[in-house]
Order: C-alpha cells, then structure tokens, then sequence
C-alpha cells in the first residue's frame, strides 16, 4: 500500500471559500486574514498569530525577532528542512547541528547540552513529519543555561505534547502552510502559506 507523504484535500466547501473571497474588492489584507491569524491562535493557544507568505519567512522573523544576531549560535536538528538552518543564517547567526533520534527524527535531548557554548542563544525545535519533539527535557536544559526555545511546527499543526497544542510552548513558534502540510493555503507575496506567532506573556517553561 502506498502512503502519500502529503496529497491534496480540497471539497466544495474550500473552492466556495476561496470564490466568496474572489466576489469582493479585498483580495489580500482583508477580513478572512485576520479570521484566519485568530482562528490560528484560538485553536493552538498562542497568544497572537501574524500570516506571513511562507514558513521560511516565519522562521526568519523569529530569529530576527529574538534579537538572534551575527555570530550567535542556534541549536538545531540535523535532520531538517533547509529553511531551518537558513533562517538562522539569514541574520548571520551559526546553526549548530544537534543529532536526531533514530525514532522520532526530532532533536535528541541527550545530544543537546554538550553543544551548548558562552556564544548559544536558543535552540530551534522541528516537530518532524507531525511528531511532537521531546520538549520536557529540551526547555529544562533551555531554563538551566538561559536559551530561547523556537518551535519549527511547519510539519506540525493539531499536534499534542502532554495534552498541549505544539507551536505556542515556547518563546516563539512558526506552522507551515505549504500544499504539503496538513493545511495549505493560497500563496501570495506578501500573505498566505506561512504563520508567525509570538507570545506576549512570558513561557511557562
Ligand atoms: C520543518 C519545516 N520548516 C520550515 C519549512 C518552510 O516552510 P515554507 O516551505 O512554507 O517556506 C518547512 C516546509 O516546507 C518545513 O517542513
């Protein structure tokens, strides 16, 4: 039996949603954006959710958002979809890769602490193909040596880890919106495929 990786999804109901928008003079920046940002929050508990057109670009904005800057070090997988790494090169940080568990394909905690130098900021968490990564450990270490935790929940939406929704958990977290991932959207230059979220509160970790 073949398993797609992704296959697309669309019912009447979505090309109805999508032709409604088409009937109005809004086509970008209008009502259904900020429906969508809200929904967004309201169904993974963020505080805030703010569309932007890709998840690489969500990605970037938290890093550039964290004040992560040229020469700081970011932990991440090193098994992970470019954007990661780039995103962090983006703003002329390091990306240090961390291995994965053979498993679940997420950061091994364990493998974590001994990357950790004076010059670490944060540590970049993917929840691969879905799988919540193994935060407990991960924001403890993030707590004893002082570093952001940025959730990479592109792969991840609807996901659970200890009865919570993923992406919100830390300091700052991106879902993916690609017609691979579990939701896609229209692309658009400015708006569509990606969401960039950022508490306001401090984490609870
Ligand atoms: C884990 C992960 N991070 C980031 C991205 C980047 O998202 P986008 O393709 O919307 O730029 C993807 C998606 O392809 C992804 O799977």
């Amino acid at each position: 039996m073949r398993i797609p990786l992704s296959s697309p999804d669309i019912t009447e109901s979505e090309i109805e949603a999508v032709t409604s928008v088409l009937r109005t003079p809004r086509l970008s920046l209008g009502p259904k954006l900020e429906e969508f940002e809200n929904s967004v929050a309201s169904y993974t508990g963020a505080a805030h959710a703010i569309a932007v057109n890709s998840g690489t670009s969500g990605l970037h904005l938290c890093i550039r958002a964290l004040g992560i800057a040229e020469g700081d070090e970011v932990i991440v997988p090193s098994f992970a979809f470019i954007a990661v790494a780039n995103a962090v090169r983006y703003e002329r940080a390091v990306p240090v890769f961390v291995d994965v568990d053979a498993k679940t394909l997420n950061l091994d905690p364990e493998k974590i602490e001994t990357a950790v130098t004076p010059r670490t900021r944060a540590i970049l968490v993917v929840h691969t193909f879905g799988c919540p990564a193994d935060l407990s450990p991960i924001f403890s270490i993030a707590r004893r040596r002082r570093l952001l935790v940025i959730e990479d929940a592109c792969e991840a939406i609807g996901a659970e880890y200890e009865g919570r929704k993923v992406g919100p958990l830390g300091d700052a977290g991106v879902f993916g919106f690609y017609p691979n991932k579990q939701i896609s959207l229209r692309q658009d230059e400015r708006y569509g495929e990606g969401t960039w979220k950022r508490r306001t509160r401090p984490p609870a970790h």
